[in-house]
């Protein structure tokens, strides 16, 4: 059809820091074919390489703040390049402002453009619980070590490789990741509210539950353009 976009779609998943971005963007790619781009797993990547990016990044993360939004931008317009228009993108922890949002924007524009926010959502209780059961591989599978372990303790069911505890995980960075959350990230869900992209997930139950409700919110919705097309 005329003027109707046919390339890949663009999720964005939004959401406090342990609420499960992670674990729900890499299944949601993983059966989608779509990439998964966690800026927070880029971050950890360069900070193993030792690039001046990581050791820049680096007391930032460790402090819970924000890496500025210069750098992150320049990161992921580098990465988007390498992924090709034709698939799929779930974004993981970015963008994390209205700033990112806006640069993400002009970046996809014209070809591409963002389907659905999908926030999700759960009590601050939960997410201590889940941030402190939390161990993961380099690779950035996500384990738990209440809610769903690896088949043999402390090593990554994939590769093999031991499974670490994220220095950022302390209960104090996670009450500044909190704060910060609120303040920088929050504005987000208005953002995309005014642009009708906004889905609100249920993230409190478990991880099967809340995958049903995250596909169910966005495997399906179109991006604005192509709604418009075709008035659905
Ligand atoms: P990032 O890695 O993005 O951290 P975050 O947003 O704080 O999110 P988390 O990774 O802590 O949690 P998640 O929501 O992915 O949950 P997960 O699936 O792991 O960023 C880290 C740092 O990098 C930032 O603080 C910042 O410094 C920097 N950064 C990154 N992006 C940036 C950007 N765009 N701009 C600026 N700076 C940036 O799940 C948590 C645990 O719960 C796991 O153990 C999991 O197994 C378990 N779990 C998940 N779902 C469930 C469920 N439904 N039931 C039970 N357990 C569950």
């Amino acid at each position: 059809m005329p003027g109707v976009k046919t390339a890949g779609r663009i999720v964005v998943l939004l959401g406090a820091p342990g609420v499960g971005k992670g674990t729900q963007g890499i299944r949601l790619g993983r059966e989608l074919g779509w990439a998964h781009v966690s800026t927070g797993d880029l971050l950890r990547a360069a900070r193993r390489d030792g690039s001046v990016l990581g050791l820049e990044a680096r007391k930032y993360m460790d402090a819970g703040k924000l890496v500025p939004d210069g750098v992150m931008v320049d990161l992921v317009r580098e990465h988007l390049a390498g992924l090709g228009s034709g698939r799929g993108v779930v974004f993981d922890g970015f963008p994390r402002t209205v700033q990112q949002a806006e640069a993400l924007d002009r970046a996809l524009a014209p070809e591409r453009e963002v389907s659905a926010a999908a926030l999700l959502d759960a009590p601050e209780a939960v997410l201590f619980k889940r941030i402190s059961g939390r161990r993961s591989s380099p690779g950035g599978r996500v384990y738990n070590v209440y809610f769903d372990p690896p088949r043999r303790d402390g090593v990554c069911d994939e590769t093999g490789e031991p499974l670490i505890h994220r220095t950022d995980d302390q209960p104090d960075t996670v009450h500044t990741r909190l704060a910060v959350y609120r303040e920088a990230t929050a504005p987000l869900i208005g953002y995309y509210e005014a642009k009708g992209l906004l889905v609100r997930v249920d993230a409190e139950g478990d991880i099967d539950q809340v995958y049903a409700g995250l596909r169910a919110a966005v495997a399906d919705r179109k991006p604005a353009a192509d709604r418009a097309a075709t008035g659905s």
